[in-house]
């Protein structure tokens, strides 16, 4: 069965989650911040996503974007960095991440060969569509899914079947990329193709049903698509 449709997770996958906290350690004045942003941002990231699957697995749900203020404020504590003008320009920039150099080349491919692109995302709608338009991703897209229609975070397979429900297709028509394991990961148990978008060179996770391509960024995609 051709792929008719190929869905991207958004943070770390189309939009560069330590761009907030880069962009932020060049401004003027930020003191230690800007010798230790790196450490910042990787405890942020770590958090977000550790909280996300703690209130999934609790039942307990509250918004992507609470749950990336949580995720702040335990960074920012951690490495003893906690100032009130830093937290708010932090979420400020991420609110307005910019997208990986080749994320537009792969979309345009993508639709140049006539396929539906869109986001499968936890992030609130209105994280993805500010996200979306400051990486000028709108006229690219034809849809950006997010988890508050279920009310429950990845790897809930309800997230994934918003994409089989939205476009009316079978899951094999599916192609799913993610820069998250857990989440190409689940994306396969669930029975769409996937790619791991490997960006880091990190280890393979030591889960239950391994991702069909890895990739080290979203430059073969279209190729994958294509071979389907
Ligand atoms: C997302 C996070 C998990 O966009 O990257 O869903």
């Amino acid at each position: 069965m051709p792929v008719s449709v190929c869905v991207f997770d958004a943070y770390g996958t189309l939009f560069d989650v330590a761009a907030a906290a880069r962009e932020a350690a060049t401004e003027p004045g930020r003191g230690a911040f800007s010798e230790r942003w790196v450490e910042l941002a990787e405890i942020w990231r770590q958090k977000q996503l550790q909280y996300s699957w703690l209130r999934a697995a609790s039942g307990i749900h509250t918004d992507f974007w609470q749950v990336t203020q949580n995720g702040l404020d335990f960074a920012l504590e951690a490495t003893g960095l906690a100032d009130d003008a830093l937290r708010a320009r932090l979420l400020q920039l991420y609110w307005e991440l910019s997208a990986f150099p080749e994320v537009p080349e792969t979309l345009d491919r993508l639709r140049a060969d006539g396929r539906n692109t869109a986001i499968l995302s936890n992030a609130s709608p209105g994280m993805l569509t500010a996200a979306v338009r400051s990486a000028g991703l709108d006229s690219r897209l034809d849809a950006w899914l997010s988890a508050e229609s279920v009310g429950v975070f990845k790897p809930d397979f309800a997230n994934y079947a918003l994409v089989t429900e939205h476009f009316g297709v079978a899951r094999r028509a599916v192609l799913f990329v993610s820069s998250n394991g857990w989440d190409a990961w689940a994306a396969t148990a669930f029975g769409f193709h996937t790619v791991w978008v490997n960006r880091k060179g990190e280890p393979t996770d030591r889960l239950t049903t391994p991702p069909d391509h890895i990739l080290q960024d979203l430059t073969a995609v279209p190729e994958i698509a294509k071979a389907l």
